[in-house]
């Protein structure tokens, strides 16, 4: 059951970004601003300095600006975004399921707690996944109503998703986690014309790493990372945009690991 909203359609296409305030996900709305998109753009709050940040830069591209207010892990409010966003442009064209958080303490697996445990999975998991699902639904009835309709979902996970850190399994699970909900929504979705990709960002400098700068510093400068430089947000956003655009086209459930060569495994 989707919502079918006869509202006046936008000319141009749309991107839907969850947590676009900071970091990836600005950046992210920025980019597909660039590219054209109006922007619905998701935080948990629209009345912060990152909102007027990336509202004032989306301004400067000439794209439109909607922010919405979302506990990305609030499931019972999913309807309703993605029923005021309809109302407010007829069409979702881009998803990017972004919005995610890290432990509020790193922990030893073996001290993990439940509570810790279930934050983590609620908001980069579940949230994620049944906002995807609310979307994909209005997409596939979208398709049968608007010329040249291409949609895509994007799901930003991280290299945990692949590789263990014993002090943060909680979200190593999570994105593990999201990484197969990717595929099978890009499994399912196939079939419906929507193209779904993940992208795998490495160590970025964002907020969220902040707090372990020093840490990412001292291995960075070892060699942990063959490019031997922190990523930064822009690097995932240039590759959500070429997602966005259609480079991609025949390569759904692809994971884009983005990641300055940490996936190579070195003898
Ligand atoms: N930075 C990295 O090294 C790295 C590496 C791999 C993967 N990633 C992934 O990339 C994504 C973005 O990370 P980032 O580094 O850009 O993080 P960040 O700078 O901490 O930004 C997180 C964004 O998510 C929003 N957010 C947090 N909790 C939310 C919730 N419950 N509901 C809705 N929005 C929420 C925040 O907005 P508000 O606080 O305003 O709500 C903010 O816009 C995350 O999924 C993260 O796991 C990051």
């Amino acid at each position: 059951m989707n919502l079918k909203i006869p509202f006046l359609m936008n000319d141009k296409p749309v991107a839907v970004v969850t947590g676009a305030s900071r970091g990836i996900g600005r950046s992210v709305a920025i980019g597909l601003a660039a590219e054209g998109y109006d922007i619905a753009a998701i935080a948990r709050s629209t009345d912060s300095e990152g909102m007027e940040i990336l509202a004032a830069e989306v301004a400067k591209t000439g794209s439109q600006f909607f922010p919405v207010g979302l506990d990305i892990s609030c499931t019972g409010w999913h309807k309703e975004v993605v029923k005021n966003i309809l109302e407010r442009y007829g069409r979702i064209d881009v998803l990017v399921n972004n919005a995610g958080v890290a432990p509020l303490q790193r922990n030893d697996i073996l001290d993990m707690t439940e509570e810790s445990y279930d934050r983590l999975m609620n908001i980069n998991l579940k949230g994620p996944v049944f906002f995807a699902q609310k979307v994909a639904r209005e997409m596939v009835w979208l398709k049968d109503h608007i010329e040249g309709y291409k949609p895509v979902i994007v799901f930003i996970t991280s290299v945990s998703a692949a590789l263990t850190s014993t002090s943060r399994a909680e979200y190593c699970v999570s994105k593990a986690g999201l990484s197969m909900a990717s595929s099978v929504f890009a499994d399912r979705l196939s079939r419906e014309g929507i193209l779904v990709y993940e992208v795998r960002p490495g160590i970025i400098e964002t907020d969220m790493t902040i707090r372990v700068k020093d840490k990412y510093d001292k291995l960075i400068n070892e060699g942990l990372i063959p490019q031997k430089r922190w990523g930064q947000p822009s690097d995932i956003s240039k590759a959500v945009a070429s997602l966005a655009r259609g480079d991609w086209a025949f390569s759904t459930g692809t994971i884009f690991e983005i990641s300055g060569g940490l996936n190579i495994h070195k003898l």
